[in-house]
C-alpha cells in the first residue's frame, strides 16, 4: 500500500519509526522502496553528492524537477518528498507556490523548505493551496554562510527555546512534518514530544519519530569529511547496497541508530 501523510501520522501515533533516505535517481528509488524506506527525499544535497558543489546553493528548481521525476518513476510505495532549493521560495509566497507546484507536478507528494518562524506564513500559504510541507529547522544548509560553517544549532537555552517555539508555530501553520538537523538530542526529544505531526532527525538523536541520512554518506561513497551523525552501513559484514539499506531501515525501526556517538 502506498505510503501517504495518513500513514506517517499513524506511525507516529503507534510509535513506529519512520525510515527516510535521500534519493536522486530511478534505480536507487526502486532499491530503497523495496528495502522498506518509508520516505525518499529528493534532497538539494544533490548539489554536493551528485553535482560536486561544496554547498547546496547552486542547485536550481530545474535540477530538482529532473531528479524528482526520475525518483518518482522508480517508486511504488514510498512517499516522495522534494526540497525547494536556495532562492526558490524565500522571496515571496507566490514564488514559493509557483516553484512548489513545479515539484508537485513532477510527482513529489510533499515539499521541504528550510526556516523557522520566518517561514510560518509561507507554510500556511502553501498548505492552504493544497501543497503538503515539511519544515526543516535547526541547521539549515542553505544558510551556511550566515552560520560560517555547518554547526550544531539550539545549543543555548535561548536557541533551544526559539527552536521549540518555531516547531509549534510551523505545525500550527499546517506543516505536515518537521525535520531537525544537527540539534542536541534533548532538544529534539522535547520538540517531538510537543508535536502531533511526525519529526525526522539527522544529527538530532534517537528520540524523534524518524531518521534521515544522505544516501551517499550511509553507503560510504561520499569522499568529503564524514559528519558525526553519519554511519556507514556498508560496514560490518554487509556486502551489498541492498543489505546496507535494509540494515539502515532495521536500525531506525529498532532505535539502534543513531546512538550517542552519532548525536549531540
Ligand atoms: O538535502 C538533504 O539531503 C537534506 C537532508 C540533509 C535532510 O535536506
Ligand atoms: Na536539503
Amino acid at each position: 500500500m502506498k505510503t501517504t501523510l495518513s500513514t506517517l501520522k499513524k506511525m507516529k501515533q503507534d510509535g513506529a519509526k519512520i525510515a527516510m533516505l535521500t534519493c536522486y535517481d530511478a534505480s536507487f528509488a526502486t532499491l530503497l522502496d523495496e528495502a522498506g524506506v518509508d520516505i525518499l527525499l529528493v534532497g538539494d544535497s544533490l548539489g554536493n553528492v551528485i553535482q560536486g558543489h561544496s554547498t547546496t546553493l547552486p542547485v536550481t528548481v530545474d535540477d530538482m524537477v529532473y531528479h524528482t521525476k526520475a525518483v518518482v518513476r522508480g517508486t511504488q510505495k514510498a512517499l516522495v518528498l522534494a526540497d525547494l532549493p536556495f532562492a526558490s521560495y524565500q522571496a515571496s509566497h507566490i514564488q514559493a507556490y509557483e516553484n512548489a507546484a513545479r515539484l508537485m507536478a513532477a510527482g513529489a507528494e510533499m515539499v521541504k523548505i528550510e526556516g523557522g518562524a520566518v517561514m510560518v506564513d509561507t507554510v500556511d500559504f502553501l498548505v492552504q493551496r493544497g501543497i503538503p510541507v515539511c519544515a526543516h529547522i535547526g541547521l539549515q544548509p542553505q544558510s551556511v554562510h550566515v552560520y560560517g560553517g555547518y554547526k550544531v544549532q539550539g545549543k543555548t537555552e535561548t536557541e533551544a527555546d526559539i527552536l521549540k517555539r518555531d516547531a509549534l508555530a510551523l505545525q500550527a501553520a499546517g506543516a505536515a512534518m518537521v525535520l531537525m538537523e544537527m540539534v542536541p538530542a534533548s532538544v529534539a526529544a522535547e520538540v517531538t514530544e510537543s508535536l502531533w505531526v511526525p519529526t525526522i532527525g539527522i544529527g538530532a538523536g534517537v528520540q524523534v519519530d524518524g531518521q534521515v541520512l544522505v544516501l551517499h554518506d550511509m553507503l560510504g561513497v561520499y569522499p568529503g569529511k564524514k559528519a558525526r551523525f553519519v554511519k556507514n552501513f556498508m560496514g560490518g559484514g554487509v556486502t551489498s547496497i541492498q543489505g546496507a539499506v535494509e540494515a539502515y531501515v532495521k536500525s531506525v525501526k529498532a532505535l539502534s541508530f543513531p546512538t550517542e556517538e552519532h548525536s549531540f
